[in-house]
């Protein structure tokens, strides 16, 4: 910084023809220090956050995902959609719908497609065997 770098970064301190005291450089520099470990710190503090599970009662996506699946094939929508939603001859795949999408289908059904009541699928295992489908 006191000296530049030829051709790329002028040289700030008067010494050099700039236009800074070293005083005022050591500021600079400090101020840079300070701000990048405030930065880092955050990015850390960010790091954590996302590795601690989250404090809820809520099952990880991969359990929810997993017990998807069993209720996929407890509720029926195995006997038509196959085992993985992959699609049989009976009724398409269920690749990557949104919870949303999924909840209307089941709720309202539609052309081969039977509804479900919520006594027969509860909106908690929907959003289990959505979990299970988003993940596929
Ligand atoms: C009796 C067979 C049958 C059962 C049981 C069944 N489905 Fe379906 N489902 C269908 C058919 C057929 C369609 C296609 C309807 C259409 O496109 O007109 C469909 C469509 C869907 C769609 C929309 C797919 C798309 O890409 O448009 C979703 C989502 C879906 N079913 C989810 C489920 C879930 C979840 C269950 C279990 C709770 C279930 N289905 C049970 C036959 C079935």
């Amino acid at each position: 910084m006191t000296r530049g770098i030829p051709g790329r970064m002028p040289a700030w301190s008067e010494e050099e023809g700039g236009t800074l005291t070293g005083h005022q450089i050591r500021h600079i520099v400090d101020f840079i220090k300070n701000w990048d470990s405030t930065l880092l710190e955050e990015l850390e503090r960010e790091a954590a956050g996302t590795s601690t599970p989250p404090p809820t009662t809520v099952p990880p996506p991969d359990e929810a995902a997993a017990a998807g699946r069993a209720l996929f094939a407890a509720k029926g929508c195995a006997a038509c959609h196959g085992a993985g939603a992959e699609g049989t001859n009976l009724a398409p795949a269920l690749l990557g719908h949104s919870e949303s999408t999924l909840m209307k289908w089941v709720r309202e059904g539609g052309g081969g497609m039977p509804p479900f009541s919520i006594d027969q699928v509860s909106d908690e295992e929907l959003s289990k065997i959505a979990s299970f489908v988003e993940r596929r």
